[in-house]
């Protein structure tokens, strides 16, 4: 299947996932056209079939999907040569900390092979555009904690999974800066993103035991599990828990919209750019489980537990440098995240699995 249409044509990869699934939707929306490569291996055609019966509802157009692997330079030269692309917003990666700790040979070479297998074919094709996936893990812990982009990336992020997206980072900023293929980055460093899209029709489907904290919550809601347990409530806080910058998935991916209409249509850029892309205000696990009660209409039972490794206190967005050079803020409130992680869950209990 090939794209027509007059407008930008952007490669996703990774956008069969969480959050290049609602990115995709933004663009189309925006009169983008879209090409998604994913290799299933953190998705399945369950997902690509509901994002695709979406996007038609919801825009009225269709995205062309490619499976295979971004690290694969063969396979990903023919994507190229079928469709003429203008930027990439590249999302393929592993994601899970916990399990970079244990298998860090995994994420190593599926995240930075990604990446500069990517570099070399748009070299290849001239494609100069990339916004890239980052995290706040690359400011690690600095000690404060409000970042901004002046911020020092450490060298050695809390988790092998981090560490890949800093030397990611270092990656694109040398060759974006050495002029060698024109590229431009902008790095988005995303906070805390959760919710889902407003329809009910996708969402975060993780597999297994939820790491992240909001599908914990859904999931103990759903019935999946018994409850929640909170991993500490004696930081230095107002009510004792973590505090964290949540981001609906639905702004973020209009972050990511900016970020690519930028790139395309503004001159002179800086070669490397990374923006924070937060909502800059936080929340504390109190705070979110008491936003869940009121979506979900009953208690969310949790039990006080000891600390997790690795967890900071408290970690916010400063949020100039998005709105200054995207335009970008958030719009949605830590209850339409609630409301629509729940909406989510509770239409499909088992995520894309049903
Ligand atoms: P996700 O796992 O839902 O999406 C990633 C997608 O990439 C999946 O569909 C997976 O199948 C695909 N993929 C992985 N390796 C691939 C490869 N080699 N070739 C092709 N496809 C591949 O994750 P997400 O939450 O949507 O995150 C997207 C990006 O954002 C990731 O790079 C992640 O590290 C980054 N990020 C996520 C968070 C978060 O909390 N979700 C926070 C900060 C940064
Ligand atoms: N939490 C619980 N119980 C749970 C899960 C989480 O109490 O079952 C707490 C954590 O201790 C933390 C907060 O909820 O205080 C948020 O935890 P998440 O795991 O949802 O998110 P993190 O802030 O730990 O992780 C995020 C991103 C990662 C990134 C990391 C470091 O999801 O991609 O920040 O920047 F690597």
């Amino acid at each position: 299947m090939e794209c027509e249409g007059n407008m930008s044509r952007i490669l996703i990869t990774g956008g069969a996932g969480f959050i290049g699934s609602h990115t995709t939707l933004t663009l189309l929306g925006a009169g983008y056209d879209v090409i998604i490569v994913d290799n299933l291996s953190n998705s399945s055609h369950k997902a690509v079939d509901a994002i695709g019966a979406l996007a038609l509802r919801e825009t009225g157009k269709q995205f062309t999907f490619y499976e295979g692997d971004v690290a694969d330079g063969a396979f990903l030269r023919t994507v190229f040569e079928k469709n003429k692309i203008d930027a990439v917003i590249h999302f393929a990666g592993f994601k899970a900390v916990g399990e970079s700790v244990a298998k860090p040979a995994k994420y190593y070479v599926n995240n930075l092979l990604t990446t500069l297998t990517l570099l070399n074919t748009m070299k290849e094709f001239g494609v100069t555009g990339f916004v890239f996936s980052s995290s706040a893990t690359v400011y690690s812990d600095p000690g404060i904690t409000q970042y901004d982009e002046s911020t020092t990336r450490v060298g050695r992020a809390s988790s092998p999974y981090g560490t890949t997206k800093v030397i990611q980072e270092w990656i694109l900023e040398d060759i974006a800066k050495s002029g060698d293929l024109l590229l431009k980055v902008i790095s988005l460093r995303y906070f805390n993103p959760v919710g889902a899209h407003s329809s009910g029709e996708i969402g975060e489907s993780p597999q297994g035991i939820p790491n992240n904290l909001t599908p914990f919550i859904t999931q103990v809601a759903v019935g999946k599990r018994d409850f929640l347990s909170v991993f500490g409530d004696d930081y230095p806080t107002p009510d004792g828990t973590c505090i964290r910058d949540y981001i609906h998935v639905t702004d973020l991916a209009e972050a990511h919209y900016l970020a690519v209409k930028r790139l395309l249509e503004t001159n002179d850029l800086p070669e490397f750019d990374g923006i924070n892309i937060g909502s800059g205000k936080g929340y504390s696990v109190f705070e979110v489980i008491a936003a869940f009660d009121k979506a979900v209409g009953k208690k969310i039972p949790y039990k006080v537990v000891s600390r997790r490794d690795g967890d900071l206190a408290e970690f916010t967005a400063k949020t100039e440098k998005a709105q200054k050079l995207l335009g970008f803020t958030t719009k949605l409130t830590i209850g339409d995240m609630a409301k629509d992680a729940w909406n989510w869950q509770s239409k499909h209990p088992n995520g894309f699995d049903e």
